[in-house]
């Protein structure tokens, strides 16, 4: 069988640490990124297949995307590039809090994602997948830079997505909406509900990877509430929450 392989950025706990965990019991061989180096070599020694671990800080833009372009001609050949890495601002909106969001969730997923693009455009094929949120389907007064920030990502994707097909390049861009995974990021909140486990909500990741899936709700009931949302006028959205 053909080997795969995929690079994660963000493999250090949450989402992205399970991806690599389930992408490499598949036989996937991964490249692993975060800033926390100990957790990469802790989660590589686990996994079943060869990875590769490299050190990054997406809002260190150029030094990122170097370690990108290292790591992919380390890898030889990567089939599927996955861009995970986000914090969240736990309600706190002070304008630096806001601005390391913004630089980790907006600009450092547009220095991977181009990266990942001319990666791919240069190699024929691939697949880009973004991690989103159910949180950018509206502008949240309790969150603001994050919800705008994950409603940026979307769209980013669809803009990729469409350019792809115009430059009829072979590469598909799936856009990965959860609503609540039980991960560090969301350790302690309350309020929640529909949380999923960090493993069933990896799992349908996975597949919707493996079918090259536009755009998925983890878990999939979240389309429901999205529907609902996107139905909402504005003058009678301000007034919930
Ligand atoms: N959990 C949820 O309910 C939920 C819902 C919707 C969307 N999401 C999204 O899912 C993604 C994964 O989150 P999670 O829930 O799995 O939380 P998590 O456990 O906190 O994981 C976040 C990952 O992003 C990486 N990261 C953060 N800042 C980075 C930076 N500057 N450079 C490189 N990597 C960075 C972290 O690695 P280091 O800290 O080692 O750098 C870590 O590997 C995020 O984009 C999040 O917004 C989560």
């Amino acid at each position: 069988m053909e080997k795969k392989s995929a690079i994660i950025i963000g493999a250090t706990s949450g989402i992205g640490e399970e991806l690599a965990r389930q992408l490499s019991a598949a036989g996937y061989e991964v490249g692993l990124t975060g800033r926390r180096e100990e957790r990469l070599a802790a989660i590589a020694e686990t996994l079943p297949e060869k990875s590769y671990q490299r050190k990054m800080d997406v809002a260190d833009t150029e030094a990122a995307r170097q370690i990108f372009r290292e790591m992919l001609s380390e890898m030889g050949d990567v089939d599927l590039v996955v861009i995970n890495a986000g914090i969240g601002t736990r309600r706190r909106q002070e304008w630096e809090i806001e601005k390391q969001l913004l630089d980790i969730n907006v600009t450092g997923f547009v220095a991977i994602a181009k990266a990942a693009l001319d990666y791919f455009s240069a190699r024929k094929r691939g697949h880009i997948v973004g991690v989103s949120s159910v949180a950018g389907t509206k502008g949240l007064g309790a969150a603001m830079a994050y919800s705008s920030s994950k409603s940026f990502i979307s769209t980013y994707m669809q803009g990729m997505r469409q350019y792809c097909r115009q430059q009829k390049l072979d590469i598909a861009v799936t856009d990965i909406r959860p609503g609540f995974v039980e991960t560090p990021m969301t350790e302690g909140r309350k309020g929640m509900f529909w949380v999923a486990t960090v493993e069933k909500a990896t799992a349908q990741i996975v597949r919707a990877i493996n079918k090259r899936r536009r755009i998925v709700y983890v878990t999939r009931r979240w389309r429901l509430p999205v529907w609902f949302l996107k139905m909402v006028p504005d003058w009678l959205f301000i007034r919930m929450g």
